[in-house]
This record gives structure tokens, C-alpha cells and sequence, in this order.
């Protein structure tokens, strides 16, 4: 059971006209009248030090920022990720998901197979199909752990044609957080059958229960076929602002994707760099703040399914603020997302847009303060 709260948290605090901005793809996708629980945005104000700096940045002019971003910023970003490696080993994004699209492009050829867990992050399988490559879906399997990587599944997905493995770490949309054994043995698999590595870590600092390990920090070699992204988006909730981060230790991978993405990659926003130094000079307290709300938003969201609804299949996420359900126990399940945005007046994301393995499932986000979490969940079991 969570533990019961003496006293009101500030994030309780619902901040609708800071949220409830016209612009806010959130909070304008449906009816007045849904709770909005969908896309990875929080419902939280920006944290102040970030709205400070810009404030102070757009005072004067912005123009633009020098083609390796902000100095100080590379240093943060080397010293936090990989103080071993140099400018040739990066490369700044607009934003994370056309990493997932340059390093397919860059290290696949068309018709070749690209490898990925699913369900996943509906960009990896757009970024593998929409570019004439073959996606093969390693399903996760329910365990011991939770949503677990399906070895013999694994190994059945890698065909001859196979050069590239899309790992999302930790995982959208069920928030399992990869332990150090697990990602051991999925290096095992990759250096056997000579695979390069995508490894989205966006959600590396919204881990609840341990340590998060980077899939490269693994060991040497496989950090050599590896490209890992990054950025502040998800943990410090500057996702529309839009910038990320590749990077690997083998530059002849940041080449080829750099080369890739050609003309097509633009750069990021003087802002976006400016968000991205403060965040990690400045916002450590708040993230750690955050994050401990999240947990309880996570334990509350426990405990209540476990209480209210506990015909709806679900495991705690580890990790992100995602909560992957299962309705498959109802009829509808097929159309859940439909059926529970005309029924609960929630609104939540189709599972089957996180492939087919998703169908019967929905993803909620528990970015939100947590009167607002428990409304959400009181609607969607009112109407089951
Ligand atoms: C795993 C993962 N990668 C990438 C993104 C999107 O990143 P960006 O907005 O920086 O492109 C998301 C957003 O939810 C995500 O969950």
C-alpha cells in the first residue's frame, strides 16, 4: 500500500492555466470534459530555475548557437554520460526520435531487418517501416520480473537479414527498468550475431527502484556497436522544446548516421540548449523531488488497481511515468481506448498503436497530480 501522505505535496496542486495551453497537443486532443492521460508530457509547471534562464535568455537576442552547442553544456553532458569520449563520438538532435530514424537509416540498408521489443514506443516501428525496412517484433513475455525479454523470441527475430537491435531502456510503454543480468545476456546475443545497437534512454533518470544501467556501459565491445540517445525531455518535461542527444563510442557509427540524417537533421534551438544546461547545472533537486512524487503517484496507482480494479492486468513500472494496462478481461478490450474515452471520459493511449501485441492494452500517464490520478482512476472504474 502507499504510504499515507501527512500533508499536501506542492505538485498536488493542479496548475490548470499553466497546463491547459491551446498549444498543448495534451490537453486539446479531446472534449472539454476527458481528463487528458495520454502523451509523455507532465502536468507539472516547468521547474523554476529552467523558466529563470529562459526568461533571462530571451532578454537579450537569441540567434544562433555555435554548431557543438553550448560548451559548457558538452562538458555536463560528457561528465554525466561518458567522460571518455570526445566531440566526434556526438551529436546533438532536434529532438530524440529522428535519432531512431538517422540510425536506422544509417546503419541498415533498405529491405535489411531491424530487431525490437514490443509493444514499443510507436516512432521505432514507423522509423523501421516507413524507411523500407522489416520489422521484427521480439514480443515481451510476462515472469517473474514482470514484462520480461522473451529470449527464444529474441533469437527466433534474428534472421540473416537482421543488422540492427532498436532497444528501448527503460522500456515504453510497460516502465520496465533492464537489470544489469538481463542486458548482460541481450549483449551476449547481439555480439553473437554481430547486431548494431540503438539504445533510447530517455527515461534513464525517472527510474523508481534502482540503478539504471546504459546498455554501452555493458562492456567495450558491445559499447562499439552501440549509439545511445538521450535528452532532458521526459525528466525534466521540456519534451516540446525539442532537442537530443546521440552518441557512441565508435565514431565510425556517429559518421554514418551523421551522414544519414544528412541536410535533413537541422539543429537544435539556442533555447533548447540553454533548457538542457540549466537542467542539469541547476534542477538535480527538483528531479529528485519529482521523481519521489512520480513513485507515489506509482504506489497510489498500485494500490488502487489492486483494490478497485483487479480484473485489469498490471505490473508496477520501474521505471517512466507509464503504466501499461491490460482490459483483456472485458469485452471491448479490442477498442479500449475508444470505449473508455466515451465511457470514463478518460483519455488514454490505444495499445495497438504500440504494435499488435498491444491490442487489448491501453498506456496511461501518471504524470499528474495525484488528485487528478485518482479522479482518472475513479472514472475508469465507475465504468467498468
Ligand atoms: C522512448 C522514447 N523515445 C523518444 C521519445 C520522444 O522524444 P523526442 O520528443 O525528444 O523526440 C519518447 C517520448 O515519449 C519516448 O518515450
Amino acid at each position: 500500500m502507499p504510504p499515507a501522505q501527512s500533508q499536501p505535496h506542492p505538485l498536488d496542486e493542479f496548475a490548470s492555466s499553466c497546463v491547459r495551453h491551446p498549444v498543448s497537443a495534451k490537453w486539446t486532443k479531446f472534449a472539454e470534459g476527458v481528463l487528458p492521460m495520454w502523451v509523455a508530457d507532465m502536468d507539472f509547471p516547468i521547474a523554476p530555475a529552467i523558466a529563470e534562464a529562459l526568461r533571462e535568455r530571451v532578454s537579450r537576442s537569441i540567434g544562433y548557437a555555435p554548431e557543438m552547442g553550448d560548451t559548457e553544456l558538452v562538458e555536463a553532458l560528457l561528465e554525466k554520460h561518458a567522460p571518455h569520449l570526445t566531440l566526434e563520438h556526438l551529436r546533438f538532435l532536434p529532438s530524440v526520435v529522428p535519432g531512431l530514424y538517422a540510425a536506422v537509416a544509417g546503419l541498415t540498408s533498405p529491405g535489411e531487418a531491424v530487431i525490437t521489443h514490443t509493444p514499443v514506443y510507436p516512432p521505432f516501428l514507423s522509423a523501421i517501416e516507413s524507411q523500407g525496412r522489416v520489422a521484427r517484433h521480439a514480443p515481451l513475455a510476462l515472469g517473474a520480473q514482470g514484462w520480461e525479454m522473451d529470449w527464444d523470441a529474441l533469437e527466433a527475430a534474428v534472421t540473416p537479414d537482421a543488422r540492427l537491435l532498436m532497444l528501448c531502456s527503460p522500456q515504453n510503454p510497460t516502465g520496465r527498468v533492464w537489470t544489469r543480468a538481463e542486458l548482460e545476456r541481450l549483449a551476449d546475443l547481439v555480439l553473437r550475431h554481430r547486431l548494431w545497437v540503438v539504445s533510447d534512454e530517455l527515461h534513464a533518470d525517472l527510474t523508481f527502484d534502482g540503478p539504471f544501467v546504459p546498455f554501452a556501459s555493458i562492456d567495450p565491445e558491445v559499447a562499439q556497436r552501440t549509439v545511445t540517445l538521450t535528452g532532458p525531455g521526459k525528466a525534466f518535461n521540456t519534451s516540446g522544446v525539442g532537442v537530443g542527444l546521440a552518441y557512441s563510442d565508435n565514431a565510425a557509427l556517429m559518421a554514418r548516421l551523421t551522414a544519414a540524417a544528412g541536410g535533413l537533421m537541422g539543429h537544435p534551438s539556442t533555447l533548447a540548449y540553454e533548457i538542457w544546461k540549466v537542467a542539469l547545472a541547476q534542477c538535480g533537486p527538483w528531479l529528485e523531488d519529482t521523481r519521489a512524487y512520480l513513485r507515489g503517484n506509482r504506489d497510489a496507482l498500485t494500490g488502487f488497481l489492486r483494490e478497485r480494479m483487479p480484473a485489469v492486468g498490471y505490473v508496477p513500472p520501474q521505471g517512466t511515468y507509464l503504466a501499461w494496462l491490460d482490459f483483456r478481461a472485458y469485452p471491448w478490450a479490442a477498442d479500449a481506448q475508444a470505449h473508455l474515452l466515451e465511457h470514463a471520459l478518460v483519455g488514454l493511449n490505444e495499445g495497438k498503436a504500440f504494435g499488435p501485441e498491444g491490442e487489448g492494452f491501453a498506456r496511461l500517464n501518471f504524470a499528474t497530480p495525484r488528485p487528478l490520478l485518482l479522479e482518472g482512476l475513479e472514472r475508469i472504474a465507475s465504468s467498468l
